[in-house]
């Protein structure tokens, strides 16, 4: 593998921003030193000419503007925590509410999406550290997170490690906006998806988990078979008005720990099939619903708006926290957190 480093401007604090190119026959990945996003991810489509997958900025200042988290790592805990509360050990904590001032969305007010990442390359690919101190956005003892992403001829992975000095909450993820007909090329209905689930977990009106577990089938969460992504997302079912589209935890069908299928995407236009295996419990599938089309232009000048992309951020179910009928991510001194997910391109 190729590793090239550019200079990416500075963000506000004045610190340099630095991005890393990994190339690896016809994939390359960008990754910023902000926010561990990834910039870009080019993969070929079916005549072989290159197209980047994921919507992003060219300067650090458009991605310290945007407020939807693009490409970034998400941390210490991915997605809402119900009025950021939580008790662990029987211990009351209060985290952040970065939304509406009553949630807690992907780790608070200045989650790990905006701070600087350490990196260093070897052989397998960039690593990427972060120290978050004892008390930060209310999260309980000090965590020390790695991210790893590597490529190999036909996929981008991503390993997630952590460890703490205290029993705190860790749901790690990324945020990447894909959109396989180019990152540019406007609304993603017409791509087709299939999800390795046949349940998930539904919201209510602050897109919190209710703590059921519902079945897909007979619904237009089914998405068990291939479907358009915009075939179903303005339907009158609740949930999906509750959420403007589908913004929704999957529940991987197969065991939690062990590397599965999750999802299938794939673009008519261009070709691009995209697999998705991950070791976490969950996936939220996010169709871009509330991507702001005031946010600065994209790369290339180009505009985003609402559904010009689509998320899966694989995780551990939202709000597990507050709902101990999921599984918990609870990570404690002496135990590593590690999980895997796997993106895996090829064209047709
Ligand atoms: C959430 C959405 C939220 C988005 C932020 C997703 O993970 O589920 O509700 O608006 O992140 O960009």
């Amino acid at each position: 593998m190729d590793i090239v480093c550019t200079p990416f401007g500075r963000d506000r604090a004045g610190h340099a921003v630095l991005r890393y190119t990994l190339t690896e026959g016809a994939l390359s990945a960008s990754i910023l030193t902000l926010g561990g996003v990834l910039q870009s991810l080019t993969v070929p489509d079916r005549n072989g000419k290159p197209v980047d997958v994921v919507l992003g900025f060219d300067s650090a200042e458009d991605y310290e503007q945007q407020t939807c988290y693009i490409g970034a790592l998400i941390g210490r805990c991915a997605n809402r925590i119900a009025e950021g509360r939580f008790v662990l050990n029987g211990q009351a904590y209060q985290l952040a509410c970065n939304e509406n001032g009553t949630t807690h969305l992907h780790g608070g007010k200045i989650g790990f999406d905006k701070r600087q990442w350490i990196t260093s390359i070897h052989s397998e690919g960039l690593s990427l550290q972060y120290h978050s101190p004892a008390g930060e956005e209310g999260y309980p003892g000090a965590l020390h997170a790695a991210v790893t992403y590597r490529l190999t001829a036909n996929s981008l992975i991503i390993d997630y490690h952590a460890e703490s000095d205290t029993p705190t909450p860790c749901n790690l993820t990324n945020h990447s906006y894909f959109n396989l007909d180019g990152h540019g090329a406007g609304p993603v209905g017409g791509q087709r998806i299939r999800l390795n689930a046949a349940r998930y977990t539904p919201i209510d009106a602050a897109s919190i988990p209710t703590g059921e577990i519902a079945a897909t089938q007979g619904t237009p969460m089914d998405l068990t078979r291939e479907t358009p992504l915009g075939a179903h997302w303005d339907d009158d079912f609740e949930q999906l008005r509750l959420a403007g589209g589908y913004d929704h935890n999957f529940i991987v069908d197969g065991a939690f720990g062990t590397l599965r299928p999750a999802a299938r995407v794939s673009s008519e236009r261009t070709g691009i099939i995209m697999d998705v295996d991950t070791t976490m419990p969950g996936m939220q599938l996010y169709t871009g619903n509330f991507l702001r089309a005031d946010m600065p232009a994209g790369k290339g000048g180009v505009k985003y708006a609402p559904r010009h992309g689509f998320c899966l951020e694989t995780q551990y179910y939202p709000s597990a926290l507050t709902l101990p009928q999921f599984p918990q991510p609870v990570l404690r001194p002496g135990e590593t957190y590690r999980h895997q997910t796997v993106f895996r391109f090829s064209a047709e």
